[in-house]
């Protein structure tokens, strides 16, 4: 089935005494033009083994080789370029993809184990900003994908909830505060709330002791101070689930910072008991100078844990409740460097399982060149941005498709499936500027572009009165036209392996892309529904289309409405 694999197999019977199949399989290529063919073989290696002229090694091979499974083969230059046959090749796509349905591409890769996600992890008490969203949906589709590779991801939702900012809210709280406003509005007002105090600090820096006073407090378990927190925790929660259901996202876990609290004491015994730590300037550091990286920080000169003192912890935890074969944190870049010391000192902990962390780093959303920060109250809250966005789809649903029934679920699913399919196009590692109308438009490298070329297709099935075609019909399709197509959805499962490898859901996002576009192509040039010898076959490919875009959406966390 594979077709590469015959290319590789056809070489190694005549190259094996000089290239094993893994080397040859590196070795192929894929051709810019497809008038250079599907596959491409380059000789220069052993022109060097042979001490012979690439041009020499790409003919003799084509005089030596079974071309009999190919439509033909032949030597330009220093390559050999090999042409599948297309009718086969077509028919055992779409045979695989109509009999797999929506398994197409599955894998399993993963063997069923353990990978823990440490996703979105917004802080409580401050908004959730579009800077959450791209941890929130970057771990969610990293999360689909290891699934359709046969891991069992485990989403956790690492929660800001403790700290000293929890200080700072409780005396803004009592000195501002009102109980009916929290309620009413529980994120703006206590974002208002702690907006203020930073002000009123400027001024005034014994807040910021007072401040300290109350966190130190909560740490002693004070009654008032565990209320207030567990309140303003209780309500961001609230809001924050508010805003991964619009998103349709969920967790696993919602175990925060607070959770280890009473998991940190045995950390700091096994690094003392294993002489890490050593007193700097009165606060217990773990020296890092072996792998280039700073000291960690473990306990500060009066006691008090730090940040990496509670991922310690946090790591531990984990490993022993799940026994992960990896362990993800999707967070910002700015964190890149306490990820490193984090596996650092757990791997001088001698814990064997440090090397399976994996730190999923991503760039910043910027908006007209600007970086988006909720301290200043520069803040685009996320909720906006996706109500906004279902209108502008809705207003487009309107100009389309007015009578379109179920219109605010659907452009509900077109709006936010825009903000998030933007959001996964990029390189994660790539910061993007983002600007809601060209998120929204239904042309162009959008989200709204391949649910619509899904809609497309689904019309055109039901324009030939027809649900599913028969795998065991006749699918050859000798179509030049379909041929960009035929291609793509047979590297469907290599690329869905490529966007785990790397942690990559834009892999998947642009492959989308590229598929929505060669469709559009295609349809645009072949009548699909006339009648003749290949008209099952079309119908096939549009049916393994219409598949295939929905089940790259759906790892990406985009919905696919049947029609919009
Ligand atoms: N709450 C943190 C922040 O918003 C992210 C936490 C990431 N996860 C972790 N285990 N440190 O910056």
């Amino acid at each position: 089935m594979d077709q590469k694999q015959q290319v590789i197999d056809t070489l190694s019977k005549v190259l094996s005494n000089e290239l094993n199949s893994a080397e040859i399989a590196q070795m192929i290529e894929v051709p810019k033009t497809s008038d250079l063919g599907d596959y491409a073989f380059p000789t220069f290696m052993l022109a060097k083994l042979r001490h012979q002229a690439p041009q020499q090694i790409a003919s003799d091979i084509v005089a030596q080789l079974d071309q009999s499974a190919f439509e033909k083969v032949q030597a330009t230059g220093a390559y050999v370029n090999f042409f599948l046959n297309k009718a086969a090749y077509s028919a055992d796509v779409l045979q695989d993809i109509l009999t797999k349905q929506q398994h197409y591409g599955d894998a399993n890769v993963g063997k069923g184990g353990n990978v823990t996600i440490d996703m979105s992890s917004p802080n409580i008490a401050k908004p959730f900003s579009m800077g959450h969203l791209r941890s929130t949906v970057i771990g969610n589709a990293i999360a689909n994908i290891l699934t359709k590779v046969g891991y069992h991801p485990i989403k956790i939702n690492h929660l800001g909830d403790w700290g000293t900012q929890f200080g700072k809210l409780m005396v803004a709280y009592m000195k501002w505060g009102n109980e009916a406003e929290v309620k009413q509005d529980p994120i703006n007002t206590l974002l208002k709330y702690y907006v203020r105090f930073h002000r009123e600090a400027e001024d005034d820096p014994a807040l910021n002791d007072e401040a300290r006073l109350w966190f130190k407090k909560l740490e002693d378990g004070d009654e008032k101070a565990t209320y207030l927190w567990k309140w303003f925790r209780d309500e961001s929660l609230k809001e924050f689930k508010r805003i991964y259901d619009e998103l349709g996202i969920d967790f696993d876990h919602y175990t925060g910072e607070s959770f280890y609290n009473d998991k940190m004491q045995a950390i700091v015994d096994e690094l003392k008991q294993k002489h890490l730590l050593e007193e700097s300037r009165g606060a217990q550091i773990v020296d890092l100078d072996k792998f280039g990286l700073n000291p960690a920080l473990i306990l500060k000169s009066d006691g008090a844990t730090l940040y990496i003192t509670r991922d310690l912890a946090t790591a531990t935890y984990r490993y022993n409740t799940f026994h992960f074969v990896k362990s993800l944190y999707v967070v910002g870049m700015e964190q890149e460097g306490h990820f490193k010391q984090l596996k650092a000192v757990l791997s001088l902990m001698g814990d064997e399982w440090a090397k399976d962390i994996q730190y999923i780093g991503f760039g910043l959303i910027t908006q007209n060149g600007k970086k988006l920060s909720t301290r200043k109250g520069n803040i685009v809250l996320l909720e906006n941005v996706l109500q906004d966005a279902t209108k502008l789809a809705l207003d487009q649903i309107n100009a389309k498709h007015p009578d379109l029934p179920n219109k605010d679920e659907v452009a509900h699913d077109v709006g936010v499936g825009a903000v998030i399919f933007h959001d996964l196009k990029n390189n994660r590692l790539d910061s993007f500027d983002f600007n809601l109308e060209e998120v929204v438009r239904f042309e162009g490298e959008t989200g709204p572009y391949v649910q619509y070329t899904n809609v497309r297709a689904q019309s055109i099935l039901r324009k030939a009165g027809i649900k599913h075609i028969a795998p065991d019909t006749a699918l050859q399709l000798s179509d030049a036209n379909a041929w960009d197509i035929l291609k793509l959805l047979g590297d469907y499962p290599a690329t869905v392996l490529r966007a785990n490898n790397e942690y990559e859901p834009s892999v998947i996002a642009k492959y989308a892309l590229h598929l929505a576009k060669a469709f559009n192509k295609y349809y645009a040039n072949s009548k699909v529904l006339v009648d003749d010898d290949e008209k099952n076959a079309r119908l096939a490919l549009v049916e393994s289309v219409s598949i295939v875009l929905q089940n790259a959406l759906a790892l990406l966390g985009v919905k696919a409405p049947a029609e919009m």
